[in-house]
């Protein structure tokens, strides 16, 4: 298959580059810089601007482009991180209808925040929107596609949660912290995390891909969310190391105001039924054999 992925220089898109090479498709990619390499096209979202021209043709676009959000929130920063999801998938497509064979199928970017803070209540792909900045990105994000889906593409919205692997992500921060012995729970660390493993989102990405049923939400999270307090003595064993500082929620709010509340407090339990009811296998559903593997191999 052609594919064309955007924000593939990005952590879940560098390594999904990769994997779909690797099992043979051919790989374009969509980015703001030159890269230097063949089958790259650069575009300017905010500026409207896109290099590809509408006489090619792809099997398959994945859109992951956006500012990322672990920063500090200024209202400015806010912006970038709704703008810049909007206009990258506006841009995409407004192109994408352009076409004269348009995709079978484009997989957009989205996340798990678009429920919100759910507390101890499982939700899945049918809950309702939450409250909050992050629910309202992805609402807009989501939204931001809807051409496509008007266009008669195969749309999908990729619901993702937390994706873990030591080269990216929430991961690569916690990494160092915990590797010194000062990582610890979050606020009370009863919230819950929902997580999934690198290698799994990427298998489930090109699952999506393949099965022509799938459209609409698909939360990409393994099965079994846990609780903040479960992830800290899941990564500090994995560490071999105490994990006895724990981050109270007022400093985390201090350090990284409004997003501490929704990307570090709040509790998001996600069920991944759709993909569960499409007979998607997840090979990493315990935490802890999974961190234990996947930072063994790093040593
Ligand atoms: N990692 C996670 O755990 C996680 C969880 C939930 C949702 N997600 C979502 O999944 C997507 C991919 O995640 P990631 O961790 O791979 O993100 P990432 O490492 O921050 O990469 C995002 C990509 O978006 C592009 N980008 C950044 N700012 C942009 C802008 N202003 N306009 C257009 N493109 C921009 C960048 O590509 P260029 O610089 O090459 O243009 C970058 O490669 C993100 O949208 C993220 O919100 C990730």
């Amino acid at each position: 298959m052609k594919i064309l992925i955007a924000g593939a220089s990005g952590f879940i898109g560098s390594a999904l580059n990769q994997s779909l090479a690797h099992a043979g498709h051919t790989i374009y990619t969509l980015g703001r810089q030159p890269s230097g390499t063949a089958r790259h096209f650069c575009w300017q979202p905010r500026e409207g601007k896109i290099e590809l021209d509408t006489t090619l043709h792809f099997d398959a676009v994945i859109n992951l482009a956006g500012e990322n959000i672990a920063s500090r929130w200024t209202a400015a920063r806010k912006d970038e991180i709704l703008q810049s999801r909007v206009a990258a998938t506006q841009v995409l497509c407004q192109y994408l209808c352009e076409l004269e064979r348009a995709p079978e199928v484009l997989i957009n970017g989205s996340a798990m925040g678009y429920y919100g803070d759910t507390g101890d209540v499982v939700v899945n792909e049918q809950s309702a929107l939450g409250q909050g900045f992050l629910a309202e990105v992805a609402q807009h994000w989501e939204a931001a596609a809807r051409p496509a889906q008007e266009r008669g593409i195969r749309t999908v919205f990729l619901r993702t949660g937390l994706v873990i692997h030591p080269s990216g992500g929430a991961l690569a921060k916690m990494l160092l912290p915990f590797s010194l012995g000062l990582g610890g729970k979050m606020g009370n660390g009863q919230h819950f995390m929902s997580w999934i493993s690198l290698a799994d989102a990427l298998r489930a990405i090109d699952f999506v891909i393949q099965h022509l049923s799938l459209s609409g939400p698909v939360n990409l999270v393994a099965p079994h969310p846990v609780r903040n307090i479960e992830f800290t003595r899941a990564l500090a064993t994995a560490v071999r190391r105490p994990a006895m500082l724990p981050m109270p929620a007022k400093l985390a709010r201090c350090i990284f105001g409004e997003m501490a509340d929704e990307a570090l407090l709040a509790s998001i339990r996600v069920d991944p039924q759709v993909l569960l009811q499409a007979g998607f296998k997840f090979n990493d559903d315990d935490l802890l054999a999974y961190l234990q593997r996947c930072l063994r191999k790093q040593e």
